[in-house]
Order: C-alpha cells, then sequence, then structure tokens
C-alpha cells in the first residue's frame, strides 16, 4: 500500500509539473521577435494625409527657437500619453519610430490639426499653427543630433 501511495505521489507530481510546464508562457512563445509594443498600424495615420496639407512646408524650419520652444509645449500637452521626450506612455505610441520621423513635416501638422479623435489622439487646433509647427520641429529633432546651438529637449 504504500508502494502504490508513493507511486500515486510520483505521478500526482509530474502530472502537475506538466501542468505548469503548459502554462509558462515561454512553451507557448517562441523566443525571438517579442510582439510589438504597438501595433505598426498606429503610424498608418500620417500615411492618410492629404497630399497638399503633406507638401506644406515648416515657415519655423529655420527658427532657432523652435526646438526648444516644442518641446516646452510637448512636455505640457502631450507627455501626459506619449511619455518623457516622447519615448511612448502607457496612452500612446513613441514618436521616435521611424514611421513619424521619415514623414513629412506637413503630414505630422496635418495630424495635431485633425488628430485621430477615434484611436485617442487628441484634436491640437486650438494651439495656434506656429506653436503646431515647433511641436513638428522638436518631434523631427528626436531622431538625431540638434543642429548646433539648439538643445532637442527644453532646460529646466
Ligand atoms: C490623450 C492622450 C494623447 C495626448 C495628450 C496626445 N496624444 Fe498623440 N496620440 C495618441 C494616441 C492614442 C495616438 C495613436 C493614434 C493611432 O492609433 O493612430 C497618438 C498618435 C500621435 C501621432 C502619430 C500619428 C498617427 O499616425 O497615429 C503623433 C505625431 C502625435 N500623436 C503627436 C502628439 C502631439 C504633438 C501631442 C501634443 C500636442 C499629442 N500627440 C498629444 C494620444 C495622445
Amino acid at each position: 500500500m504504500k508502494a502504490f501511495a508513493a507511486a500515486l505521489a510520483v505521478c500526482t507530481l509530474s502530472f502537475a509539473a506538466v501542468v505548469v510546464l503548459a502554462q509558462s508562457p515561454n512553451s507557448e512563445k517562441p523566443p525571438t521577435a517579442p510582439a510589438p509594443k504597438y501595433d505598426p498600424a498606429i503610424y498608418a495615420e500620417l500615411q492618410k494625409a492629404p497630399e497638399k496639407a503633406r507638401n506644406r512646408a515648416n515657415p519655423l524650419q529655420n527658427d532657432p527657437e523652435a526646438v526648444a520652444a516644442g518641446g516646452i509645449l510637448f512636455e505640457q500637452h502631450c507627455a501626459e500619453c506619449h511619455g518623457d521626450a516622447a519615448r511612448g506612455g502607457k496612452k500612446a505610441p513613441s514618436l521616435r519610430a521611424v514611421e513619424v520621423q521619415d514623414a513629412a513635416p506637413g503630414a505630422i501638422f496635418w495630424i495635431l490639426t485633425n488628430g485621430v479623435v477615434r484611436k485617442g489622439m487628441p484634436v491640437w487646433s486650438k494651439l495656434p499653427e506656429p506653436q503646431r509647427w515647433q511641436l513638428v520641429r522638436y518631434i523631427k529633432s528626436l531622431s538625431g543630433p540638434a543642429p548646433a546651438g539648439e538643445s532637442p529637449v527644453p532646460k529646466p
């Protein structure tokens, strides 16, 4: 009877081990290719900007103050969703993604003006146009080193 109890115990334990192993996430997902944090389709909105909007040049393209001013606006209005320095947050994706960084300034301006309301990106048409263009300069500055004499992030 003792032997039977021991065998039963071993059986129960190994059964438990199989159940635990089967439930461990590692056995389901391959270790490569971690799921992307955000669906790449998020950035598809940028592609929808009409050509006329996309081709608009940033009137502040050569304004040396624009990046820093945009950074301050970003902290005030955008960081709560897009995270500090646009690295991505709980509510909204990173704006350092190549889809955003490669987008035309006019397309980003168009997004700010129209929002993606059904997906939680607010309309920013209440910000005056120059402020929206400053934000575009700031976002664009995140992909590479800022031109000499400009700070990509506002100094505290
Ligand atoms: C309430 C949260 C929230 C705030 C505040 C917010 N955003 Fe967004 N934003 C989102 C979400 C959510 C998306 C993703 C929308 C989608 O799925 O297309 C997004 C997307 C974007 C995109 C990418 C466009 C695309 O293709 O979706 C840009 C650029 C952007 N936001 C800029 C800004 C800027 C600049 C500000 C500040 C003026 C800002 N956002 C403030 C939530 C927010």
